[in-house]
């Protein structure tokens, strides 16, 4: 049996710190407001000439040092995100010529908030049909110019930032199971509203932003995380007990933290950086996953669940031991 192995993370977050008091001279909120409604204290923000591949870039290189790798092992390359550099060619080929990798696949997938988890599934299928040898996985956003920064419900929620992994085959698991899932009914709840074939030259400064009816996604969001997280185990036999680490999308302490106690998941053992990072879309749990691995607390063999809820609406999880 062939399993998909992490072999290697990386992150990258753009060096400018926006703080919940910068966001209090823009818009007409309260770091207090912001730290109780959603756990954000600091996002990261891109500069003005930066792009979401430069950020993956950054991310991929610490990923492939980590796990040993060069330009030459990569076959295969897949990015997750909703805010690609062009509209084509598409990222995956921008980052790997950076990287100076010619001929391999290279796609995007756009799945918002679960993009990272969309690239991953389908890089585990790739691994195990036996065409794929070592795949650079990256979630990245620059979502922030995605935003309109008069909008005080949506602006002081979302960062910056890219996560890569290296993924490798492996006799021993490895990834034991992925499970996606999406519902196009709600595309009202959460969407950007300007895109290649509507609108785009239309569009003028405050048309386009993302919009969203966040109490109406958070009911959705903590239903749908709980659901996604037992149907992991259920499929695995595995008793949530025995997981040593949760890694759910970034977007709310509070949606977090519930999702933790319906799960009966005790916080010592989720990974949070939405304190630090925001809402980070595709980014956020490839770099919660780096964080985690860095600072010792994911070791070798452990048990972790990766989840994630985004906007269409998308959703997935994958059960790994690293
Ligand atoms: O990443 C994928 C999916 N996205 C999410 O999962 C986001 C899910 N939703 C959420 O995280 C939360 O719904 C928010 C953080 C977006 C909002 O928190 P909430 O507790 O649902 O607040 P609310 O929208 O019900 O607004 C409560 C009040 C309103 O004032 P009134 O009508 O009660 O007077 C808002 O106008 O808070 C006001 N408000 C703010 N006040 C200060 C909204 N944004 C702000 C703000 N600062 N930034």
């Amino acid at each position: 049996m062939i399993y998909s192995k992490i072999a290697g993370t990386g992150r990258y977050l753009p060096a400018r710190i926006m703080t919940n008091a910068d966001l209090e001279k823009i818009v007409d909120t309260t770091d207090e407001w912001i730290r109780t409604r959603t756990g954000v204290e600091r996002r990261h923000v891109a500069a003005e000439d930066q792009t979401t591949s430069d950020l993956c870039v950054e991310a991929a290189v610490i990923a492939m040092e980590d796990a040993g790798v060069t330009a030459d092992d990569i076959d295969l390359i897949v990015v997750g995100t909703t805010s690609p550099d062009l509209i084509f060619p598409n990222i995956a080929t921008l980052v790997q010529h950076r990287l100076g990798i010619h001929g391999c696949p290279a796609f995007s997938i756009e799945a918002a908030c679960t993009g990272f988890l969309y690239a991953l599934t389908t890089t585990d299928k790739f691994i195990r049909a036996g065409e794929t040898k070592c795949a650079l996985v990256i979630g990245a956003e620059i979502i922030t110019k995605l935003v309109d920064w008069t909008d005080r419900a949506t602006c002081v929620l979302f960062g910056d930032g890219a996560g890569a992994v290296i993924v490798k085959p492996s006799e021993e698991a490895g990834i034991m199971s992925c499970h996606l899932g999406a519902d196009g009914q709600y595309k009202e709840l959460l969407y950007y509203p300007v895109g290649a074939s509507k609108d785009l030259h239309k569009a003028g400064v405050g048309d386009s932003r993302i919009l969203m009816k966040g109490n109406e996604v958070f009911k959705v969001a903590v239903r749908t995380l709980g659901k996604v997280a037992q149907e992991a185990l259920d499929a695995n036999g595995i008793d949530k007990d025995d997981l040593d680490w949760l890694i759910p999308h970034q977007a709310n302490l509070r949606i977090i933290q519930a999702t933790a106690k319906r799960l009966g998941i005790p916080m010592e053992k989720v990974i949070v950086t939405v304190q630090d990072h925001g809402n980070t879309s595709a980014a956020s749990v490839p770099m919660a996953l780096d964080v985690g691995v860095r600072d010792g607390r994911i070791q070798r063999g452990h048990l972790i669940l990766l989840e994630a809820f985004g906007g269409g609406f998308t959703w997935g999880s994958v059960l790994m031991r690293y």
